[in-house]
């Protein structure tokens, strides 16, 4: 029940996440473009230009004032919510996937890392890069955006890298995005929105704004601009282990980042010079190149052979590290309740030429992944199959078995948190078996 009610707040959180922040970064984009896209010949007085577009079966014209209107309207419309609203769900919903259960998502398996000092890294990330951001911002790298943003790329991938050593490669890459989105509304709750609020408390009392606030907001607004799409990634990655899972996950998201920064720079530019033309294809051959290095030749523990693959296969008893933010005791004991799968192997080889057959495998799969896995999931961490993978009959398990390859054998994204003690050797066995044609006798 609890597991149901997990679920469903995850939903419903996840659905407002997204719903605001789409509006969010839709507006945001939408301002970029409104901005670049303005006509600005022979504008009337005062106006630095307008725009005609025509939407959902209506016509409209959009002018842009220099500085602003002569009167200031009873109703001028502030873009803050979005922001405020993507953040607040955003970490409501950082507690609900990685606080409530550290040990599923957030630490890396096989650490020893306590759950509080996991939440705690995790949230003393988010507060101090925004400090060293903002600092760094009004220190006097501000006066030189382009090395600005060098050195922040260079924070952020250590801190990429940081993450990466603690916590899992999906726990690593949500602080990544979790530190920039917090950034991100620092920006517009501390900078932006201040700016202009200034600017039209000045228009409304008749004084020359003072340009120093402006061109400061403009600063982090355009530091926003560039983290969205790299954020975005971030929020789609974990459904692609081959990034988070791999052991370069860190160097692979900084990869992606910058892909996405030139591609981002491409769409802020294309308006006024060509000169980024060359970025769009760039982006697109390094995203094949990544593709590339991060293929499965490379990521997999190859070289061993079948017969070593079947060689005994042993389990360790279940580690008193704590499970789901319980004390060590209580996941002991809750493991205790579960049907254990530490205790008796599961394979013992005795034919080494039958490696790759699937009874073997699918004792592993029984064992390692079908407490989760299944119509009916003995983890009570889970109320019905996580992702509707299950792995009930050898039919479910063949036809998925290039998920298995990407999740447990290429990667070991799978299982989760390795919370079923998985081995080296029964991921060998199971990725010999898939090479073979993955046959269910
Ligand atoms: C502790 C519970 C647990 C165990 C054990 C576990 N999984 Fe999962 N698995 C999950 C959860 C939760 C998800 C959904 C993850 C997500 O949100 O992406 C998932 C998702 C998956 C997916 C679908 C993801 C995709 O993108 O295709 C596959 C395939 C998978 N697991 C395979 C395995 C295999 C193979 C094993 C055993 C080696 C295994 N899992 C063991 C919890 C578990």
């Amino acid at each position: 029940m609890e597991a149901h009610l997990i679920e469903w707040a995850n939903l419903a959180v996840r659905w407002v996440h997204m719903i605001v922040g789409i509006a969010w970064i839709g507006a945001s984009f939408y301002f970029v473009w409104l901005e670049n896209n303005l006509n600005r010949v022979n504008p009337r007085d005062g106006l630095a230009g307008d725009l005609w577009a025509i939407h959902g079966g209506g016509i409209y014209h959009l002018e842009k004032y220099k500085l602003a209107p002569p009167k200031m309207p009873d109703n001028l419309h502030w873009f803050k919510w979005e922001a405020y609203w993507t953040w607040m769900s955003g970490v409501t919903l950082l507690l609900i996937v990685y606080y409530l259960n550290p040990s599923l998502y957030l630490i890396m398996p096989g650490s020893d890392l306590s759950p509080a000092a996991a939440i705690a890294i995790g949230v003393g990330s988010l507060v101090s890069g925004w400090f060293i951001y903002n600092f760094l911002c009004d220190s006097p790298l501000g006066k030189q955006p382009a090395l600005l943003g060098l050195v922040l790329f260079a924070l952020l991938v250590g801190a990429a890298y940081g993450l990466s050593q603690v916590f899992s490669g999906r726990g690593a890459y949500i602080h990544v995005g979790a530190i920039i989105g917090t950034i991100m509304v620092g920006n517009v709750f501390n900078t932006i929105m201040p700016a202009q609020r200034a600017l039209v408390k000045a228009i409304e009392e008749n004084r020359t704004p003072d340009p120093a606030l402006p061109a400061k907001g403009l600063l982090r607004s355009r530091h926003n601009n560039y983290f969205t799409l790299p954020v975005l990634f971030i929020m789609i990655s974990n459904h692609f282990p081959s990034t988070y899972g791999s052991h370069y996950n860190w160097l692979i998201l900084s990869g992606i980042a910058v892909l996405a920064v030139i591609v981002r720079h491409y769409f802020n530019t294309r308006h006024t010079s060509n000169s980024f033309s060359w970025a769009l294809p760039a982006g697109a051959l390094g995203m094949i190149c990544l593709a590339f290095v991060t293929g499965p030749s490379l990521s997999t523990v190859s070289g061993a052979s079948d017969a070593q693959a079947a060689k005994t296969i042993e389990y360790q008893p279940l580690p008193a590290t704590a499970i789901g933010g319980k004390t060590a005791k209580q996941a002991a004991e809750e493991a205790a309740k579960q049907p254990a799968p530490a205790e008796q192997p599961v394979a013992q080889a005795t034919a080494p030429a039958a490696g790759a057959g699937f009874d073997k495998v699918h004792e592993v799969i029984q064992v390692r992944c079908a407490v989760c896995h299944s119509a009916k999931p003995t983890n009570s961490m889970f109320s019905a199959a996580p992702a509707g993978v299950m792995f009930d009959t050898p039919a479910q398990i063949q036809q998925m078995a290039p998920r298995i390859q990407a999740q447990a054998v290429a990667t070991q994204a799978m299982p989760l948190g390795n919370l079923t003690q998985m081995t080296p050797q029964e991921r060998e066995l199971i990725g010999a078996w898939i090479a073979k044609g993955a046959q269910v006798n």
